[in-house]
This record gives C-alpha cells, sequence and structure tokens, in this order.
C-alpha cells in the first residue's frame, strides 16, 4: 500500500497496520497512510471491522513536533480524525508502547481501545506549552470525567494501562505479546455481541455530573497556581475542558479547541517548550563520538564519599538494581552515609511509591567499605570526596593501582581540573568527570566531563550510563565550574551588584521571580546556607560580612533576610546596614531602586554572556546544551527556553548594549552574531 502502511484481512476484519520509525509520529506520511489505509478497508465489502494497529516499538507518539510552525500537508490530523470517526464499521484501535498526544486522540476517535499491560496513554502537550488539539481537551472529560480529564492534561503524565481501563482512557487489556491476535479477537466479539459503536463525542455518562458547575474550573486553577506559574498551556486546556463541558454542541467544543490550541501555538512559551523538547534528546549527539562506539560493561561501580552528594549518587545505581561499593575514611561516616539512604527510601516506601521490600533490596545492593581496595574489581568509580585538589590527587593517585584496567575513574568534581586529577594516573584516557547536581538522586542533569585525554569509548559509556540512570547527561569541555555552575556564577555576582547599588533584597527576589525562578537569588543563597559562599573569601563581600556577624541564612540568625520561627521572610534592618556600610566602604555608587527588567538585565545578561564564551571556547557542544544544563542543573524556567534561547528572544544586540552600559565586556560571539542579525540557539 504504501513503505508506512500495510493492510491484511483476516476473515473478515481488517488490519491497518502503520510503521513508521522510530515512534510513528503523525507527520505527513503517516497521516496519509492512516487515511488511505481506512478508506480501503471501509470500503472493501469482505471487511467488516477494522484493527489499526502499529509497528515497531511504539503506537503513534504523537503529532510530528518537527512539523510544528509550518503548514500542514494535507489530510491534517484533524481530517483524518473525522474520516476515523465516521467509520461505518467496528473501528478498535489495538496499542502498544505509548499513545501519545494526538496518537491518544487517534485511539480516541476509534470505537474501542485495547493495549497491552505495558503500555501507556496520555496527552502530554502541555509538556510542549500545548493542548490536546485533535479533539483530545473535548473527548478525555465524556470518557473519564471532568477532574480526571483535567488533571492527566494539565500533568501530562503517561497512565500505565490498567489504570487507564479503570479510568475508561482503554476498554480491554490484551495478553503482553499477542496484541494483534487479541485485538482481532476483540473485533470478531464486537461483531458477534453486535455491540454498538461507540462514538466518544456521543456519550454523555460522565461529562454529565460536571454540566452547569462553572465554578470548579477556578477553583482548579486556585489549587494549581504554583504549579502552573508562568505557563500558558494550562489556563487553556482548562478552558477547553469547561468548553466541552459547559457546550452540548460537541462541533462548538472543537472549534473553542482549536482557537485555544492556536493561540498555544503563537506564544512564546510553546515556542521554548518544543526547543526544549529537542534540546534534551540533542545532547548525547557528539559529532566526534558516533553512536557506534564501543562502550565498556558497566555492572558494579564504587562511589567515594558517603556525604550529600556519595550518597545520592550511589542511590541512582541502586536504583537501577546496579551494585554498589561505597567506601568512606570512617565507620561512622558510613553508618551516617548509608543511613541517610535507608531514610530517603523509607520516606518514599511511606509516601507508597515504594515497597518496604523495595527498601531493603536496594539496601542490600550496597556493599560498605572503608578502603580503596574494596574498588579493585569495579567497573566505573566515581568520587565525591571534599573538594580539594590534593585530596582528590591522592585518591585518584591510589585508585590508578587499584582498580583494574579499564575500569573508568570519574570525579563528582563542581569546579576543579579534571585534566589535572587525571594527570597522576597513568590511564587518563579512562579518566572523566561525572558532575551530578544536588539531591543527585532527583536532579536529573549529568554533566559528563571530556578530558584532554578522555577517550571516545569513556564518553560513549558516560552518557549511555547517564540515559540508563534516567538523567539527561550534557558534554562539557574542563573549565572552572563546567557549564551550569560556570554559567551561573555571574548570577549571583549580579544579585550582590544590586544591593550594594542600592537595591534591596525583595526587589532582587521578586524581579527574578517574577521571570520564573521559583525562588530569588538571595532568598535560595539564605536556604543553602551563607557559609557556603562567604566562608572563605578573603575580600569584604556582602556574605562574608553577613557570615562574619554570624548571620548564616534560615539556619541560623538570618541572612539577607530575618525569619521568624515559621520561616518566613521579613527584610532585615541588620543586613541592609552590613549593605550599606560595605557600599559606602567600597565607593560604590547609589543607583536607588530599579525596575524588575532592569534588575532582571543586570542579573541575567551576564549569564547569557558566559554562555556565550562557554560556546565559543567549545566548552559547550552547542547553545542549546547550556539551555538544558541551566534549566535541569538550575531549575531555570523552562518555558523561557532557558538562557541562550531567551538572549535570542530579547535580541543579541540589546543584550551587547546591556553588558556594555554595565561596564561588561560582551564575549566576541556575542559581538559578532548581533552584528551579523543571527541568533544564538535558535
Ligand atoms: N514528533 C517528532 N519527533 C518525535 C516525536 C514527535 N512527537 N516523539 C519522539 N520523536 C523523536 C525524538 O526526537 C527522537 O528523535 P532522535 O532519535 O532523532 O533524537 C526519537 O523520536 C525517539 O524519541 P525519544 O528519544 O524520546 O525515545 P524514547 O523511547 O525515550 O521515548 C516517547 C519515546 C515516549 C514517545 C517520547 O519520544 C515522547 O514523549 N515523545 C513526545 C510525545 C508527545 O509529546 N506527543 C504529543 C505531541 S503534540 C500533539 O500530539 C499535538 C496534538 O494534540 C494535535
Ligand atoms: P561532603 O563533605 O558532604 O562529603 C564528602 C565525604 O567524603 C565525607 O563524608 C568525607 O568523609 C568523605 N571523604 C573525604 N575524603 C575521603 C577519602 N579519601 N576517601 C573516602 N571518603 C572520603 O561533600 P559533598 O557536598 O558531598 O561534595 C563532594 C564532592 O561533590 C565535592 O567535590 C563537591 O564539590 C562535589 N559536588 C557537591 C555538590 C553539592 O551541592 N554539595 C554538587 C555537585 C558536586
Amino acid at each position: 500500500m504504501s513503505d508506512v502502511g500495510t493492510i491484511m484481512i483476516e476473515s473478515g476484519i481488517g488490519v491497518l497496520t502503520i510503521d513508521n520509525p522510530p515512534v510513528n509520529a503523525l507527520g505527513f506520511k503517516t497521516r496519509k497512510a492512516i487515511f488511505d489505509g481506512f478508506k480501503t478497508l471501509e470500503a472493501d465489502d469482505r471487511v467488516q471491522a477494522i484493527v489499526l494497529i502499529c509497528g515497531g516499538r511504539t503506537f503513534f507518539a504523537g503529532a510530528d513536533i518537527s512539523e510544528f510552525g509550518m503548514p500542514f500537508q494535507q489530510p491534517d490530523l484533524r481530517v483524518v480524525l473525522a474520516a476515523l470517526e465516521r467509520s461505518s464499521k467496528p473501528l478498535i484501535a489495538a496499542i502498544h508502547g505509548t499513545a501519545l498526544g494526538g496518537g491518544y486522540e487517534t485511539a480516541l476517535v476509534c470505537h474501542y481501545r485495547i493495549a497491552v499491560p505495558s503500555a501507556k496513554v496520555g496527552l502530554p502537550e502541555v509538556h510542549l506549552g500545548l493542548l490536546p488539539g485533535a479533539g483530545g481537551t473535548q473527548r478525555l472529560p465524556r470518557v473519564v470525567g471532568v477532574e480526571a480529564a483535567l488533571d492527566i492534561m494539565t500533568t501530562g503524565r503517561p497512565v500505565p494501562a490498567k489504570k487507564a481501563k479503570e479510568l475508561g482512557m482503554i476498554d480491554a487489556l490484551a495478553e503482553e505479546g499477542k496484541l494483534r491476535e487479541d485485538a482481532i479477537a476483540f473485533a470478531r466479539q464486537i461483531l458477534e455481541s453486535a455491540a454498538p459503536l461507540v462514538r466518544v463525542r456521543d456519550r454523555e455518562d460522565k461529562i454529565a455530573p460536571a454540566r452547569g458547575t462553572p465554578e470548579i474550573y477556578a477553583a482548579f486553577l486556585e489549587k494549581n497556581k504554583r504549579a502552573f506559574r508562568g505557563f500558558k498551556a494550562p489556563a487553556n486546556i482548562v478552558a477547553a475542558v469547561q468548553a466541552a463541558a459547559e457546550t452540548a454542541d460537541f462541533d462548538a467544543g472543537l472549534v473553542r479547541e482549536v482557537e485555544l490550541f492556536d493561540e498555544l501555538m503563537a506564544s512564546s512559551e510553546s515556542a521554548a517548550q518544543r526547543y526544549y523538547f529537542f534540546a534534551e534528546r540533542e545532547t548525547t549527539k557528539i559529532p566526534t563520538v558516533p553512536s557506534a562506539t564501543p562502550k565498556v560493561d558497566i555492572i558494579q561501580v564504587g562511589v567515594i564519599g558517603a556525604g550529600t552528594m556519595g550518597g545520592g549518587i550511589a542511590m541512582n545505581f541502586l536504583n537501577i538494581g546496579m551494585p554498589v561499593t561505597l567506601v568512606e575514611t570512617s565507620q561512622a561516616a558510613l553508618d551516617r552515609g548509608i543511613s541517610v539512604i535507608r531514610r530517603n527510601y523509607e520516606i518514599t516506601a511511606q509516601k507508597g511509591r515504594m515497597t518496604q521490600g523495595q527498601v531493603e533490596q536496594r539496601m542490600a545492593l550496597i556493599t560498605p567499605a572503608l578502603g580503596l581496595e574494596a574498588l579493585a574489581e569495579v567497573d566505573l568509580v566515581i568520587e565525591a570526596v571534599f573538594e580539594e585538589m590534593d585530596v582528590k590527587k591522592d585518591v585518584f593517585g591510589k585508585l590508578d593501582k587499584i582498580c583494574k584496567q579499564g575500569a573508568l575513574l570519574a570525579s563528582n568534581t563542581s569546579f576543579l581540573d579534571v585534566d589535572e586529577i587525571a594527570s597522576v594516573t597513568s590511564r587518563p584516557q579512562n579518566v572523566l568527570g561525572l558532575h551530578f547536581f544536588s539531591p543527585a538522586n532527583v536532579m536529573r542533569l549529568l554533566e559528563v566531563v571530556r578530558g584532554e585525554k578522555t577517550s571516545k569509548e569513556a564518553i560513549a559509556t558516560a552518557m549511555a550510563l547517564g540515559k540508563r540512570l534516567g538523567k539527561v547527561p550534557v558534554l562539557s569541555g574542563v573549565c572552572f565550574g563546567f557549564i551550569a555552575n560556570r554559567i551561573m556564577t555571574p548570577y549571583t555576582a549580579g544579585a550582590m551588584n544590586v544591593l550594594l547599588e542600592g537595591g534591596t533584597p525583595e526587589d532582587v527576589d521578586a524581579a527574578l521571580v517574577s521571570y520564573g525562578f521559583a525562588m530569588g537569588p538571595l532568598a535560595m543563597l539564605d536556604l543553602v546556607g551563607l557559609d557556603v559562599i562567604g566562608r572563605e573569601s578573603s575580600e569584604r563581600t556582602i556574605p562574608s560580612e553577613l557570615v562574619k556577624l554570624g548571620r548564616l541564612g534560615q539556619k541560623q540568625n538570618g541572612g539577607f533576610y530575618d525569619y521568624d520561627e515559621k520561616r518566613c521572610a521579613t527584610p532585615s534592618p541588620v543586613a541592609a546596614k552590613i549593605v550599606a556600610d560595605l557600599s559606602r566602604d567600597l565607593g560604590v555608587e547609589n543607583k536607588g531602586t530599579r525596575s524588575a527588567e532592569q534588575i532582571v538585565a543586570q542579573l541575567l545578561y551576564p549569564v547569557v554572556n558566559e554562555g556565550a564564551k562557554v560556546l565559543e571556547e567549545g566548552i559547550a557542544l552547542r547553545a542549546s546544551d547550556i539551555d538544558v544544563a541551566a534549566i535541569l542543573g538550575y531549575n531555570w524556567p523552562i518555558y523561557t527556553g532557558g538562557p541562550m534561547f531567551w538572549a535570542d528572544t530579547v535580541g543579541l544586540s540589546k543584550i551587547v548594549e546591556g553588558l556594555r552600559a554595565a561596564g561588561i565586556e560582551p564575549a566576541a560571539l556575542l559581538v559578532r552574531k548581533a552584528e551579523a542579525g543571527e541568533a544564538l540557539a535558535r
């Protein structure tokens, strides 16, 4: 029929199989194959019922995101779905893998849906800053009810088949591995029992209870206002569902959905989130390390240091069932580290997200040890000891003598020179940085630091391993702070400058919160503890002055703010005086109050500038890797697309001017791109 669609007729059941790797996205070819295949089967008198099934690893994963922003070639998805929905013969969607977005919307226009237990279904468009735009907002509430539909579409969470069956998102479960046979048998059963051709659009049972209760939508938005802040899509999803419930005319509801969809498609938030979707999938593509590069088998790992980072790093491996040898310098430190790991798992178990049996299984994978000798047989070592070059060199020198040949030796250092660490070993090709972010068991960013001599095999292994751990690995070259910490260093510095120039902590934090960060930089420093940055400064800085007076942040005497017993922040006259005194002593000119926009520019333009330097020095492979690092490492608001993408939105000339006005030399790359009218990230 076509290279994407095939049809077969088995004793009266027509089976339309679509196979368009990798994920059967509903691009032009796929849509056309569905449309043509369906028409052929519908017109064939031998066919009494039709099964729509996919080949390859998954049912349709949704609209083809790479086609967005371009005119759709006909038939567009809505046309295809309208044709399927009018089918005069029973039409059954047979689902494996993931039926997502337009994929699940396709299933929703079929009369019945059957799935294997391992399948998942959902409408994740919200993650692209969109809403389900092929009828999903109108049909889902008709199969699961308004409340469940709001939850599924605003979280974008895929629903596992068993749960989907309970909710009514699918009608039947097939046996794993026997989807095709079971779907055909299901179709036959429908024919034999003369079951009705259920069109979701005609269903009233689930949606009726919500009719005439317009107050639930505002209440839903209010309840979720923290999670939805800054995003445009949730409100439009809610409005579309409201239209579904309040407009008895299904087609009028569809028209409203299209309006709300188009509005999102034109928004900068969605453009940023769609950019991010591909950015995250791009990070492992390294031109000098082809995907076929051989990898080291990682079966056992060693983690050195069971402190804040070591414990969290170890958990990543335990979570995928990999044994970890955990090394410390004293029994007390080892016991403490292991008990923190246990406590973390126990908390997860208390929340019902893990069984006690699983807790014990994971804990049993830990081999505690007090000497590096225990690491002789592991395939990968991750060092997470104190951030001191001498300590790290000592550890790596010993590892070189102890570890088997071929083992990878990684450091979790935040700032230190990986090449210098590698230089004390006889195998620098096997040494690299694996920089996790705190809390290491939660944060998805993993910077893979490539030293001057790190081998391709080591990098390929680390990238693949990062993915196995559920992380997003980003390649970084060696420099102070690698990508994320380096680009964000000017952020904190910028905040201090605003204070010295007469701005208040409240103004600074409010400006960055309104930009989209969950917390402002100063409230964040108070939370983390000022001793972390103010301790070792030889110069007089605001943090060091605060620390000198015993103000360590929330944990002791307040920091930039005062705190009451409920940890509520109030402006601090003491901190204000410390800042004013320092500003006077340093002779900083008072620039008075400034707008939120000016504060954002003062803090974030230098981040963009540092990002441009990281790019021109080749520390990062591409601008989008920097954006991924900022978004996943520092919770940079995703709907801005990250610093590089955002810079393009602002305009590079404006950023160059802003930097110059602040006395900061713009990166050559930034100037060049601004002059050429080119973009950094797009
Ligand atoms: N459009 C275009 N390309 C897609 C795609 C899509 N919907 N989904 C995945 N891809 C591409 C990826 O970019 C990747 O390409 P690459 O190999 O060149 O990097 C390849 O397919 C494989 O994807 P993953 O690496 O993500 O594979 P996984 O196996 O890890 O995950 C998945 C598979 C769960 C299907 C995941 O890809 C996914 O979540 N995809 C997006 C699902 C989605 O958001 N669907 C909604 C689209 S919007 C829509 O449908 C609008 C409609 O309402 C009108
Ligand atoms: P930490 O002080 O909490 O833990 C370090 C642990 O290493 C201590 O338990 C110590 O007893 C142990 N240790 C020291 N020398 C050792 C040796 N020779 N052999 C075995 N164990 C030894 O420190 P943290 O915060 O876990 O940091 C560890 C490393 O991770 C540092 O390089 C740090 O820069 C880096 N890092 C820290 C992050 C953070 O947010 N804390 C984030 C990312 C990286």
